[in-house]
């Protein structure tokens, strides 16, 4: 069983999709990237046992603004698990990237008190479909309530004007989950890896695009605030028993 930390004024951004590569922990590095240069000192939280982020943040180099790194994915044998899950206490942002395999009590438990949950997608068939599985198991079991507009996609690799593209797109309106933000299929994200960097500590004038992406993304979580404040006033004054939009049912994902 997962346990994630638990702080009122924590930013916890949670990224997840069973599906393996289609970005998790691209997006987990390259958000921690811009937040360590925004400040104060972010922490990024590793529950895959291929320790990807960690090992990019290993790779980092040591000018670059720092990022707080958990390797959430070990099992340590001399401290308290709330002990070696710890984050700074001037940390406001948590990026946490989870592995891509995950059963049901590890979701709820990964997705408990976060501010934001990002699925990215990749435009193909199979893709699609994984997709449509996780975001099912988010609202069914992980009881993510759509009110709360806490969950969003981000189409990774893609290729604009492509079947599948348009496809992922009209999927994901069906469900009324916003996409926001589409990161191209670029070599400077490879090479970002690589480095131990974000893109938003690359060469400004070689990544403008893909980083004009990226803060769309920030500029989503960072309204959180107002996302959980709009929600608590939509539920309040819905008090009845909610005449909510149907609820997903696994069927319908059949035909994604
Ligand atoms: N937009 C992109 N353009 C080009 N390459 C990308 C892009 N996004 C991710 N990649 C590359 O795709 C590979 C898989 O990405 P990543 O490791 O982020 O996926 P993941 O979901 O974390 O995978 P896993 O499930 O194995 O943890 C990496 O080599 C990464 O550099
Ligand atoms: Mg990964």
């Amino acid at each position: 069983m997962l346990t994630t930390p638990r702080r009122d004024n924590l930013n916890k951004i949670v990224i997840l999709n069973p599906k393996g590569g289609c970005g998790k922990s691209t997006l987990a590095t390259n958000l921690a990237a811009c937040y360590a240069q925004r400040g104060p000192t972010p922490a990024i939280m590793d529950y895959d046992p291929q320790g990807s982020s960690i090992g990019w943040l290993d790779r980092r180099p040591n000018d670059l603004p720092s990022i707080h790194g958990i390797a959430a994915y070990k099992n340590s044998m001399t401290a308290t698990r709330s002990w070696q899950l710890r984050v700074p206490e001037d940390t406001v942002s948590l990026l946490i990237d989870s592995p891509a395999s995950v059963n049901h009590n590890d979701l709820r438990e990964l997705t408990r008190d976060s501010t934001s949950i990002l699925v990215p997608v990749l435009p193909s068939s199979m893709d699609i479909h994984a997709a449509s599985r996780c975001i099912a198991d988010l609202l069914l079991v992980a009881k993510v309530d759509r009110r709360d507009r806490k969950l969003a996609v981000v189409a990774n690799r893609t290729r604009k004007n492509t079947k599948s593209f348009g496809k992922l797109m009209r999927f994901l309106d069906s469900l009324g989950i916003p996409i926001i933000a589409v990161l191209r299929d670029s070599q400077n994200f490879v090479h970002a890896a690589e480095q131990g960097f974000g893109l938003c500590d690359m060469q400004p004038s070689r990544v403008k695009q893909d980083v004009e992406q990226m803060q769309r993304i920030v500029e989503w979580l960072d309204a959180w605030p107002d996302r959980r404040r709009d929600a608590s006033a939509v539920k309040g004054l819905n008090r009845k028993p909610a005449t909510r939009r149907p609820i997903l049912r696994r069927a319908q994902f059949g035909s994604a």
